[in-house]
């Protein structure tokens, strides 16, 4: 028994596995193309250990994943691998298009051959779950009722439009192969190891380093926040008990406008590592709103708490507060992490941007 996670060199990917190997023997062969969010300082404590095999590749690579699957013969497949944020979709969409959509459509093809030519008790035991966003399901109003899994889809920038097209043909595998696919729509991740372009990370450095404090627009758009461990926890559910040719939203039930995260992280650094020219909310600077910025996400999770028992164990503060800890002990992860091409990214995406 194996699986073969993708993506599992970036944030959410590399929580599963590490979480995945803590909890059960079965190898994970994890399979990264290790672009700019793939880092395997996230995956150091496996280095040495044999249940965990990384290949560094493509998922649109076609050759690669055949091989792959011949070889290990994995009772799963979990797609994390995708470009996954919001501003660099705007600034180039043409590989969100790329990895997202003909890298999902790649793996399909690669897994709907494989399955095919699996036993009987293989093909009834195998599993194709693809990790997915909220954010196809567009933007809400503030008295909207949160997403479910029968709201029509309605992205609104490249990344979710990519999204979107990837979950599309992951349906229709199953209603037209028979291939046993699961779709997961989550809401925004936060925790250990995300890349600090996302928000909660980006605002956790920029504050310990005395940066600005960047907030799009009026800082009230509204996010639904999950601790990233909650969603592995959901991901292992769905693979286990999860019905072939569904949907399951996860979310966090934390809905927060921007500026109260913002100033909640400000909060516990004043407390947890105070700055001594004053606090660290003075840093806080409202830039120009991101072109085509979602207003409202929400997630309705009582599908998956019904039928898979899953709910949210982590409460918004607490996980919030084990974050920022988690990056104030993180000095050389974070060295690693903003080298070159993350001062390039920085430099492009806020300048002139402010208000
Ligand atoms: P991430 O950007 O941190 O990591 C993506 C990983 O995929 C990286 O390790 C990268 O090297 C790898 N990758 C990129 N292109 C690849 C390719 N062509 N072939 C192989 N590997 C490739 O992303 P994340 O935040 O960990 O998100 C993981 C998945 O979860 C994504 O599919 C994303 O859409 C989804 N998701 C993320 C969130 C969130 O808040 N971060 C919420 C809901 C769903
Ligand atoms: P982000 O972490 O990029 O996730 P997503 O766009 O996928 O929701 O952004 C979370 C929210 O924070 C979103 O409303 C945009 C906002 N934001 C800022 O206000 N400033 C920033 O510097 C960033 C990166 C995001």
């Amino acid at each position: 028994m194996t699986l073969l996670v993708t993506g599992g060199a970036g944030f959410i990917g590399s929580n599963f596995v590490l979480d995945w190997l803590a909890q059960s023997d079965e190898p994970v062969v994890n399979l990264d193309k290790l672009t700019y969010a793939g880092n395997l300082a996230n995956l150091a404590p496996l280095e040495r250990d044999a249940r965990h095999l990384l290949v560094c590749g493509d998922i649109a690579d076609s050759g690669l994943v055949r091989e792959l699957l011949a070889r290990h013969r994995p009772r799963a497949i979990l797609n994390f691998a995708a470009e996954s944020h919001v501003d660099r979709s705007i600034h180039g969409p043409a590989e969100f298009i790329r990895t997202n959509v003909l890298g999902t459509f790649n793996l399909l093809e690669e897994a709907r051959a494989h399955w095919d030519a699996s036993s009987l008790a293989d093909r009834e035991g195998f599993r194709f779950v693809h990790v997915s966003t909220d954010e196809v399901y567009g933007s809400l109003g503030p008295e909207d009722p949160r997403f479910s899994e029968t709201t029509a889809y309605s992205p609104n920038s490249p990344y979710s439009a990519s999204k979107a097209g990837s979950d599309h043909l992951v349906r229709a595998y199953h209603h037209t192969y028979g291939l046993a696919t699961l779709i997961t729509n989550c809401s925004n991740n936060y925790g250990p190891f995300q890349f600090p372009e996302k928000l909660i990370p980006l605002v956790i450095l920029n504050a310990t380093q005395g940066k600005p404090l960047p907030v799009y627009g009026d800082g009230r758009n509204v996010r639904d926040w999950l601790y990233v461990r909650d969603h592995c926890a959901a991901l292992r559910l769905v693979l286990a008990r999860g019905r072939p040719g569904e949907v399951y939203n996860i979310g966090g039930g934390a809905e927060r406008e921007n500026i109260a995260v913002v100033h909640e992280i400000c909060t516990i650094l004043d407390e947890l590592r105070p700055r001594p020219s004053g606090a660290h909310a003075d840093l806080i600077a409202f830039v120009k709103d991101r072109p085509g910025h979602d207003r409202r996400y929400a997630i309705d999770a009582a599908k998956i708490a019904r039928e898979l028992g899953w709910s949210p164990a982590t409460r918004f503060e607490t996980g919030l507060r084990e974050t920022v800890r988690w990056y104030l002990d993180r000095a050389e992860w974070i060295r690693g992490v903003q080298s070159g091409e993350y001062r390039n990214w920085i430099a492009k995406q806020y300048a002139g941007t402010a208000t």
